[in-house]
């Protein structure tokens, strides 16, 4: 088993994240994108750094209405199924509850499989459909889960 262990985002680890990023997600995103939001929320940016490097990370905002939204979420795949997505999450959740947040919402594709068993088991319901979400016309659905 590898050690890892979560700490917040700092900028160094820019040029890690986006590539695990690049290699995991299938959305492209702007490199500038993920330093706003870090600056926007420096506690919901968490990464799980091991000997080897970053192996994932998660990236979230706050919204009105006492809701925080997961962006982005993802384990290099050297490292899934050791439950280091469910660690994230759950850090995630609980800083979300620090700040008062009463519902985390997320979009996942349609077809991730994997992602939806993984969000499901940490306590998430679909909510719905948004048509043609992804840049490649794929539905995502949505999910939420109160806090
Ligand atoms: C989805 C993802 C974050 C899961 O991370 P992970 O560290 O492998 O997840 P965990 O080890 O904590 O898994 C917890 C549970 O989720 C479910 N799960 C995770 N991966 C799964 C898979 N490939 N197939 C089916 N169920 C899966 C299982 O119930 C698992 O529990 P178990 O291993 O005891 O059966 C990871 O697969 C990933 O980064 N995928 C690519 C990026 C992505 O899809 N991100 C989400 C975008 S919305």
């Amino acid at each position: 088993m590898i050690k890892v262990y979560l700490r917040g985002f700092s900028q160094a680890d820019l040029p890690l994240v986006y590539d695990l990023a690049c290699k995991t997600l299938s959305e492209k995103y702007d490199p500038s994108l993920f330093i706003s939001l870090s600056l926007s929320w420096p506690d919901g940016f968490i990464v799980v750094e091991s000997p080897d490097g970053i192996k994932a990370f998660i990236l979230g905002a706050l919204l009105p209405n006492l809701q925080s939204r997961v962006l982005m979420l993802a384990v290099s795949p050297d490292s899934r199924r050791r439950g280091i997505g469910t660690m994230l999450m759950k850090r995630f959740l609980e800083e979300s509850s620090k700040r008062g947040t009463r519902i985390v919402t997320l979009e996942v594709r349609k077809h991730n499989d994997a992602a939806l068993n993984f969000y499901h088991k940490l306590g998430f319901l679909r909510v719905g459909v948004i048509g043609n979400y992804y840049n490649d016309g794929e539905d995502a659905y949505q999910m939420q889960r109160w806090l």
